[in-house]
């Protein structure tokens, strides 16, 4: 695998001190990012207004995330967060008289506090098996009652990945649209909503998506987003601004005025990612992670990871104490990311094998040390 010129490395002025492994969180800033932040700053700071520059800048972080999932950008909705995106999804659903909806448990909380809060929604949440989740497992819980299934393409805890071609498969062929959850996975694994037979896709853009929070992006597929009326819509989410029609296509799902800095940050960001190729950064983030599983169990660190199945994009750890753990590490300048018994590193692009392995190193110490 060729490697990617030392100049994409020095975008990146934080890794001159620091090793980065947080993506699944939060990932390194880029210098064109911070760019475009700043522009955004410097048009109302210098100029006094940025209106008009600040809609271009929708429509082009639009286009490169069309462009990232194979999507038409007419099929993008730009909305605050993924939570807000499955809120908007869920406003739309009662043209449909099915009221079942099937989530996992390996989907983020935020999921099932969205269901929780939709009273008229019956529920049903999908076990994993030993840490993965077999295809049956949709084959049986899926059934014709079923309004949306959702699903994450990656879990956030352990980075296991799903094949969403074969989970559409099922649900289209049971009836219910399929929401997937993308955020742990767009940017560093590739997406293809066409050729998958995505209905709904959403992601956020702070984590691989080498943004800031503020914004997401909500696919809907064009035939469907015609087809629904989202109760969650405002000015943003119509034809012409002041004008009452719903907007021709998934900009229906859109409410109010974007946070235009996340926005400028999103664009150059998203530019970033599509001129280096989500295929190359796959290959990568796959290939130090495999080394990093095996040096970590030669450690006698414990995996959460799931083992066999396709190579995960982050190498979870067991550690009771995760928080803990991390805090010590970041005294050593090493970013990563713990959630609940797990700390989670998770590399992009600009980072190597011996990023890996010198947070490996650095965990191993400090549980000998407790
Ligand atoms: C897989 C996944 N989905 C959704 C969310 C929540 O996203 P947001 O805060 O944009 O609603 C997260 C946050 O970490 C996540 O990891």
């Amino acid at each position: 695998m060729a490697h990617l010129p030392e100049q994409y490395l020095q975008l990146f002025p934080i890794l001159q001190t620091h090793t980065m492994l947080a993506s699944c969180s939060q990932s390194a800033l880029a210098e064109p990012v911070s760019r475009a932040i700043q522009d955004y700053h410097d048009s109302l700071l210098h100029r006094g207004t940025n209106w008009k520059e600040a809609i271009e800048k929708t429509e082009s972080a639009r286009n490169e995330f069309a462009k990232l999932i194979g999507a038409e950008p007419d099929e993008v909705a730009i909305v605050p967060s993924v939570s807000d995106a499955l809120v908007s999804v869920a406003s739309a659903l009662s043209v449909f008289r099915k009221k079942h909806v099937v989530y996992t448990e390996m989907d983020f909380p935020a999921v099932s506090h969205v269901w929780q809060a939709q009273c008229d929604y019956h529920i049903s949440v999908i076990p994993s098996i030993d840490g993965v989740m077999p295809l049956e497992q949709y084959e049986t819980h899926i059934s014709e009652e079923t309004v949306l299934t959702c699903v994450p393409h990656v879990h956030y805890r352990d980075g296991y990945v799903q094949d969403i071609k074969a989970i559409a498969e099922i649900s289209q062929r049971k009836g219910s649209l399929l929401f997937v959850d993308a955020y742990q996975s767009a940017g560093h694994i590739p997406i293809d909503v066409k050729e998958w037979g995505v209905d709904i896709l959403a992601a956020g853009t702070r984590k691989y998506l080498l943004g800031i929070p503020g914004v997401a992006f909500l696919y809907v597929r064009k035939e469907l987003a015609d087809a629904l009326k989202p109760k969650a819509s405002a000015w943003f989410g119509r034809e012409n601004g002041f004008d009452g029609a719903y907007a021709k296509d998934a900009r229906r799902f859109q409410t109010g005025t974007p946070a235009f800095i996340s926005i400028y940050a999103a664009a150059a960001a998203l530019s970033l990612l599509n001129h280096i190729g989500v295929s190359y950064i796959r290959n990568h983030v796959k290939t130090i992670c495999a080394d990093a599983c095996h040096y970590a169990a030669a450690k006698g660190l414990q995996l959460a990871s799931a083992q066999g199945g396709v190579q995960p994009g982050m190498v979870a750890i067991r550690d009771e104490r995760a928080s803990e753990t991390a805090e010590l590490l970041k005294k050593k300048k090493v970013i990563c990311a713990p959630r609940d018994e797990v700390i989670r590193l998770a590399p992009h692009f600009y980072n190597t094998k011996e990023d890996m392995r010198h947070a490996i190193d650095e965990i191993a110490v400090k549980m000998i040390d407790k």
